[in-house]
């Protein structure tokens, strides 16, 4: 049987000015998944994820982590932010040492991991992210991408169980932002969730295998990615497009499409047309 590693119970969540920026949410997320989360701007999405490790409180309604319900009690909190890992869509908000190293070492230092463990992680972590020409920079002197990519690099350093990605991609180069999902690939497994937001639905369909639509602080969709592309409403709602794969399926077949498999990627798609 399938593992739920967060759930949410009728959630809302109302800012201090009276905006309902989600209205009873009932969601699931299953351990060891990849899910996109996509949604017009202003739908929830960071709000969502604000409220995943703790740092904003349901207005009503219940979270439950690993099936235990959240009392927001200080300790528990602590430690839930240790297996939630959040990058937070504006990574000013994120970066705060005076290096990139220190940055990235943050997390694992505050896990009190030995000192070699934490210089072994830490060196780790920025081979696999591409930041070592970054190392000694102040994290303020960066550009938008890089700050990005020391963000994304501080929280794999701290191995969550549950990773959250606020757009992840945005402000990448096209070669950083494969990095990063060949990265998000490599850390999915049977025991590690990614969860994250973005409003590229090409990337959502061929990287999830899960995907959920929020749409003005309500729940739309949640499915597999060909479940929920093939709803067209639901995607003119939420200011979204089918992904380009499955157009040029599609139109390849013509109208014996239904009963075909759809390609999930590029190559699968031009293997099938040759
Ligand atoms: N601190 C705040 N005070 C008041 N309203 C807020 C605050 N933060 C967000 N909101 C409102 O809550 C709603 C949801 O915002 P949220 O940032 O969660 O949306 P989003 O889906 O992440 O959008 P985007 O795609 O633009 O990042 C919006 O209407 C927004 O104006
Ligand atoms: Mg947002």
């Amino acid at each position: 049987m399938s593992e739920q590693i967060l759930t949410f119970e009728q959630v809302s969540y109302q800012y201090a000015d009276g905006t309902m920026a989600l209205n009873q949410i009932n969601l699931s997320i299953e351990k060891g998944k990849k899910i996109a989360l996509l949604g017009n701007n202003g739908a929830g999405k960071s709000t969502l994820f604000l409220l995943m490790n703790g740092i904003l409180k349901p207005t009503s309604g219940s979270i439950f982590y690993s099936g235990k319900k959240l009392t927001y009690k200080r300790k528990e909190i602590q430690q839930l932010r240790q297996k939630v890992g959040i990058v937070f869509q504006n990574s000013e908000t994120q970066l705060f040492s005076s290096s990139v190293y220190d940055d990235i070492k943050f997390g694992p230092k505050n896990l009190n991991l030995p000192t070699e463990e934490i210089e072994r992680l830490v060196k780790e972590v920025i081979t696999l992210t591409e930041t070592e020409s970054l190392k000694d920079k102040p994290p303020h002197f960066l550009s938008i991408g890089q700050k990005k990519r020391v963000a994304i690099a501080g929280i794999v350093a701290i191995d969550p169980e549950l990773m959250v990605l606020d757009e992840p991609t945005d402000g990448l180069d096209p070669y950083y932002s494969n990095r990063i999902m060949e990265i998000m690939d490599k850390m999915n497994h049977r025991n590690r969730t990614i969860l994250l937001s973005t409003h590229n639905v090409d990337l959502a369909y061929e990287w999830a295998d899960e995907i959920i639509i929020l749409n003005n602080g309500h729940l739309l969709a949640q499915g597999t990615p060909i479940e929920v592309f093939n709803k067209k409403e639901i995607l003119e709602k939420s200011h979204l497009q089918k992904p380009w794969i499955m157009e040029v399926f599609e139109k390849f077949h013509r109208t014996d499409f239904s009963n075909k498999k759809y390609p999930r990627s590029k190559a699968e798609l031009f293997e099938m047309m040759e």
